[in-house]
């Protein structure tokens, strides 16, 4: 007995001796599961936390994951007060604020603040979920699964999988919860997510858009920034503090938790996490899938972007109306533009394919010994299995980025359910009810359209710029010109003229189902979308089933070189040594984003974007100033805000020096769903929104590297600057907990 416990000691001792480098140094990276959150704790105290991993998350008291939620579909938010106060970002309540405005009252571009309770704006269809605790499941899911048969198929492997998974989650989901079980690991492991979903949300606030916005797509992605990127929403529950649909009876919650917000700021190296919802991650996958990221997926969807923003953005500047059809539409385009640009730069830049495979040739040579037997053959088989992905991988690209380009196209395809219930081929709903939501369809499309535009974009995209700048054809019609075919669309198709549209479907009926099929948009859309359908997405399913099973085993892999201690000997026999960090950083691997609830946690840092050039870790709204340009929409500065500036009343919101600080960056690793995020410090204390990263390490969703990646958080002394002075919701600021800083307090008190 004794000697064993010297023997563990001693192996603690070495292990911890040899990791102690490489937990230092990549302290950063990672996006930890709350509820595992123990082991991290030293490090995080030694980084600057002064709570324990059990304030952060508890299911037997409350404790700050109590005031996050999941906001909307893809955000996340908190709780600032103890009536159900709601803090995101402005751009995920954009949906939110975009339907309560209207030519009357347009919220968007003029902000909206609620005076009181009754003039708080019900959101139909927005919901927040609370985290009411995460169970691993691992057990019951995984069972049996595959240790007893590994030959069972993907198919059969996931039915068995998804019935446990109900006979688990129906209890719950009986009381009144949302039960969610997700994959961790590639299906390694799985936990259980029970959820309280609130469905009475309402609009509290909004700044205008030339704060909430401000820098609009020149700056998104971009350091520095200067966009007060927030909203207020208000949760409300019934009499009984419970979930309940909308009701004008129904009152705002009150939060087992909320967070307090300090307002007494930070400097460069202080300790910051961040509690969200991040979204997807792919830390652990092979040189082949890095390759394939970097030599076509980004840089086909980047070429076909660059074509349909060129195109887009020239009719923008021509036309002020076209400038508001296509604002938003144009932004979304350009989020995933910019992001894939810095992701290849970045991958590029550290070499990830190459240090994958200096990683993946330790891993080969491990399979040869006992520890790693099981997993030879993991590694051949998954590079045959995207050689075998790849042609259809480019078939998909062209059809999402080039055919699907011209909107028209999907806007007919979406037409094909009236075509099913004309002809009783589709009895789920009458005609009238297949009519009117055509017509609202229509009405939501024509409304932000211009035929010419679209018809350009169609000529455009119709070819592909390969690498060496020559245009290859992938739209043609045998048999015909594009330039005639497109004058048919254009000129003939009820899909790209509203008039034709509006006359089509007023003297609509059942056999009308002839005139759609001889549509010329439609016929069209019917070819390619079956073409897709039938030729490409099948395969693209097959061979992601079974890089998903591989992966799972690859995963399995990872972990196992990792844990058995074997990595170490490997790398002393001479082998490279550059392996990506997330594969031997910390003490253990953390699970790939998932859009769970994660810890992240690092610093406030600068970093150095280039050769001689530093990034301060903040900036101020003298930035705003310097921006200012009236003539160029994202970087107008409303007379007010400059008022302010002029007088410098920033109250207790400006920094030590005097500034007023707006956004500042950090180490957190963070991903998209992790928008709203509260940004907290040492004491728990709430001291800014995340709500982006820089362009330059958006290859963090691939491979982070510390001293390129950042987060970009919203500063929670400007939020409060703007509620408070710009918009004067001084209610608001009342019903939070706010800390402020000793200066402000002794000229209080004076
Ligand atoms: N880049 C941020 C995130 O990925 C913000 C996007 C919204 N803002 C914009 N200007 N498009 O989603
Ligand atoms: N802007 C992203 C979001 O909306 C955050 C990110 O990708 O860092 O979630």
């Amino acid at each position: 007995m004794m000697i064993r416990k010297i023997f563990n000691r001693k192996l603690v001792v070495a292990f911890a001796w040899a990791f102690a480098g490489f937990s230092m140094l990549h302290a950063d990276e990672g996006m930890w599961l709350p509820l595992l959150l123990d082991q991290n704790e030293a490090e995080m105290q030694r980084m600057g936390l002064q709570l324990k991993a059990e304030d952060i998350y508890s299911i037997n008291h409350s404790s700050l994951k109590d005031a996050v939620v999941i906001f909307g579909g893809g955000c996340t938010g908190e709780v600032v007060s103890d009536q159900g106060l709601v803090l995101t970002n402005h751009h995920c309540g954009y949906s939110a604020i975009q339907y309560h405005s209207s030519v009357e009252h347009d919220y968007l571009t003029y902000g909206f603040w609620a005076g009181n309770f009754e003039e708080e704006l019900p959101c139909p269809g927005l919901e927040v979920r609370f985290l009411k605790e995460m169970r691993d499941v691992s057990g019951q899911i995984l069972a049996g699964l595959d240790e007893v048969s590994p030959s069972l198929s993907e198919q059969t492997r996931k039915d068995s999988i998804q019935a446990r998974a109900d006979r688990l989650s129906t209890p719950l989901e009986k009381e009144g919860y949302e039960v969610r079980i997700v994959p961790f690991y590639y299906g390694n492991q799985y936990y259980m997510f029970i959820y309280e979903v609130f469905r009475d949300v309402r609009l509290v606030g909004t700044p205008p858009s030339n704060i909430g916005k401000f820098g609009g797509d020149t700056d998104n992605w971009m350091w520095p920034r200067h966009t007060g990127d927030f909203s207020v929403f208000r949760i409300y529950a019934d009499e009984n503090n419970r979930p309940a649909p909308y009701s004008p009876s129904n009152r705002p919650y009150v939060p087992k938790h909320h967070l307090k917000i300090d307002l007494r700021g930070y400097e460069e190296g202080d300790f910051t996490f961040v509690v969200g919802y991040p979204g997807s991650t792919q830390e652990y996958i092979t040189s082949y899938a890095v390759r394939l990221i970097q030599d076509l997926i980004d840089p086909m969807r980047i070429s076909a972007r660059t074509e349909r923003l060129d195109i887009i953005k020239a009719a923008m500047d021509r036309d002020p109306k076209t400038r508001i059809q296509y604002a938003s539409k144009a932004a979304g385009i350009a989020n995933g533009w910019k992001k894939w640009q810095g992701e290849v730069k970045g991958i590029r830049r550290l070499n990830v394919v190459g240090s994958k495979q200096d990683y993946e040739t330790v891993f080969q040579d491990w399979c040869q010994s006992v520890n790693g037997r099981e997993f030879t053959g993991v590694l051949p088989a998954l590079e045959k299995a995207y050689q075998d992905l790849e042609p259809y991988l480019a078939m998909q690209i062209i059809f999402q980025e080039h055919t699907l380009a011209p909107e028209a196209v999907s806007f007919a395809y979406s037409f094909t359910r009236l075509r099913n219930v004309s002809t009783g081929s589709d009895t789920s709903l009458s005609l009238e009810e297949a009519l009117a939501s055509c017509r609202e369809r229509a009405d939501r499309f024509f409304k932000d359209y211009d035929p010419v535009v679209d018809r350009r974009i169609f000529e455009r995209l119709a070819f592909m710029e390969e690498a060496d700048g020559t245009r290859t054809q992938v739209i043609s019609f045998p048999g015909n010109t594009l330039e005639k075919q497109l004058d048919w669309f254009y000129g003939k198709s009820v899909f790209t003229s509203q008039e034709r549209m509006e006359a089509f479907l007023d003297k609509y009926k059942a056999s009308s189902y002839k005139a759609l099929e001889r549509d010329p948009l439609f016929k069209y859309a019917q070819v390619v979308y079956g073409q897709y359908f039938n030729q490409v997405y099948p395969f693209i399913k097959k061979y992601n089933e079974r890089i998903d099973s591989l992966q799972r085993i690859y995963m399995r892999g990872q972990i196992k070189l990792k844990e058995s201690g074997d990595f170490a000997s490997l790398m002393r026999v001479g082998v490279k040594n550059d392996i990506p960090v997330s594969n031997v950083g910390s003490e253990r691997l953390y699970p790939d984003a998932n859009f769970t609830m994660r810890v992240a946690y690092g610093q406030v840092k600068g970093f150095k974007p280039a050769d001689a050039v530093q990034y301060a870790p903040y900036t101020t709204l003298s930035g705003i100033m310097e921006k200012e340009n009236p003539d160029i929409y994202d970087y107008v500065v409303e007379a007010k805000l400059k008022d302010l500036y002029a007088r410098k009343d920033y109250g207790p919101y400006a920094n030590a020096l005097g500034e007023m600080p707006v956004a500042f960056i950090g180490t957190n690793h963070t991903t998209g769903g992790n928008s709203g995020s509260p940004v907290l410090n040492g004491d728990g204390y709430l001291m800014g929104i995340n709500f982006d990263r820089n362009w330059e390490g958006t290859m963090s969703d691939i491979r982070y590297d510390a001293d390129m990646c950042r987060n970009i958080m919203l500063d929670i002394r400007y939020c409060l600057f703007i509620i408070d002075k710009f918009a004067g919701a001084t209610r608001l600021i009342d019903e939070m907990d706010i800390l402020y800083p000793l200066w402000w307090s002794e000229n209080a008190a004076m």
